[in-house]
């Protein structure tokens, strides 16, 4: 048979067309199309203990569910190293036109006689009497975005807009604890401090590198007298969110723990199987979960948490999720319910007056209770200003109480 020019490109079309049809079926962007799931229950231990005070919940229950995390979704993250130092690299006190007293500190960390170094850079406002409260951004994206120089200024990290309003702005690259790429990811604090956790099915990968980076720069506020370490938020977007979410559930040290778009495996419920699923996660970015949230895949029910209870070990410090109408591959209603009932445990277990709206907020409507904060705003996947400014209102609030 002879193939022409013509029935070549035909069947061309027939076959993108096929396979766009095959893509768009992948996944459900239609919320009468979300299964029937029910949720693991924060409030009932393993040991099918009803948990009803902090106590209980504090030395039971949260650190099971810290284990859970770490066994089948994120891997472990280790603390223990030889020794930490802090090296002033570079410094301008009248950066930013005289606003602002720039830092440039390296933090070495060593095991067994090998390190490995974070770059942080930290704006301080200048002319504050005491000192300052601080965002701190797991910075994945182009390292202009956090351009010491201020050359370069980004949305993505307003620097100039926390000084103004006097926060500390704070920011790291993920790529110097693990980069963010399936072939080069252990080549920093994987291979060089923690090679045994690369043999362990519930060993740390690339989110959980990035929550120990931030952990290591909370380690450095504490030790910096013009930081208020007490005063201290974690900032991610999307896979830099997952990763704010998961060092705020770990280390009760930071005040706030917010996510912009942090969508599956960040606030996003997982058994909604909404725009991105555990299946396609875990294709497409297998180094950042552990290698057991494999199991998962096509298989949510199984798991035995949720991301609401990564939303509850949080409690009672401040929590933050941010949320694009456009951005529907995150599930930004599945970001919502996971906060509406992952924050129950504040309200039943710490008393706070926490009680979120029984629907999805309003597109640029933030609420901003006392410890829990969310907004939808208009607009695409990304980190905007309009997301800086609602977290420092929410911060502005909190710190004022
Ligand atoms: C991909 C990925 C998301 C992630 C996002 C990002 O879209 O599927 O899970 O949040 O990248 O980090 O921008």
């Amino acid at each position: 048979m002879k193939i022409n020019a013509l029935s070549l490109l035909i069947f061309c079309f027939f076959l993108i067309g096929n396979i766009s049809v095959i893509a768009q079926d992948e996944f459900n962007y239609d919320e009468s199309k979300v299964p029937a799931y029910s949720l693991p229950d924060p409030f009932v231990s393993q040991s099918g203990k009803i948990i009803t005070n902090a106590n209980t919940w504090e030395f039971v229950r949260r650190p099971e569910i810290i284990t859970l995390f770490e066994d089948h979704v994120y891997g472990q993250v280790p603390k223990d190293f030889d020794a930490i130092t802090f090296e002033l690299a570079g410094e301008d006190k009248s950066a930013m036109g005289g606003q602002a007293h720039l830092k440039e500190v390296d933090i070495t960390v060593t095991k067994n006689e090998k390190q490995i170094t974070i770059r942080l850079i930290l704006f301080l406002p200048n002319g504050q009497t005491t000192p300052s409260p601080v965002f701190l951004l797991i910075n994945h994206r182009n390292h202009e975005n956090i351009d010491p120089t201020r050359q370069v200024k980004m949305d993505f990290w307003p620097a100039e807009k926390l000084i103004e309003r006097g926060y500390a702005a704070a920011a790291f690259h993920v790529q110097d604890v693990s980069n963010d790429n399936k072939d080069t990811f252990k080549e920093d604090i994987l291979e060089t401090l923690y090679p045994e956790q690369l043999q362990m099915a519930n060993g740390m990968r690339g989110l959980g590198a990035w929550a120990w980076g931030a952990m290591r720069v909370m380690d450095y506020f504490e030790r910096d007298p013009q930081v208020d370490a007490s005063k201290a938020g974690v900032v991610g977007h999307s896979r830099g969110g997952k990763a704010s979410l998961w060092t705020g559930a770990q280390d009760t040290r930071w005040a706030i723990t917010l996510s912009n778009d942090s969508g599956c495996g960040g606030a996003a419920i997982s058994r909604r199987k909404f725009g991105e699923t555990v299946k396609r996660i875990n294709t497409n970015f297998p180094y950042w979960f552990t290698d057991n949230f494999d199991k998962y895949n096509d298989n949510e029910d199984a798991l035995p948490i949720d991301q609401h209870m990564l939303i509850s070990s949080i409690a009672p410090r401040a929590v933050y999720v941010a949320s694009a109408v456009e951005d529907e591959w995150a599930d930004p209603k599945g970001e919502f319910l996971s906060l509406k009932i992952g924050t129950r445990v504040y309200r039943d277990i710490f008393n706070l007056p926490v009680d979120l709206p029984a629907q999805l907020p309003a597109i640029n409507q933030p609420t901003h209770l006392p410890y829990v904060g969310h907004h939808i705003r208009e607009g695409k996947h990304n980190l905007t200003a309009y997301d800086w400014e609602q977290f420092m209102d929410f911060a502005d609030l909190l710190y004022a109480r």
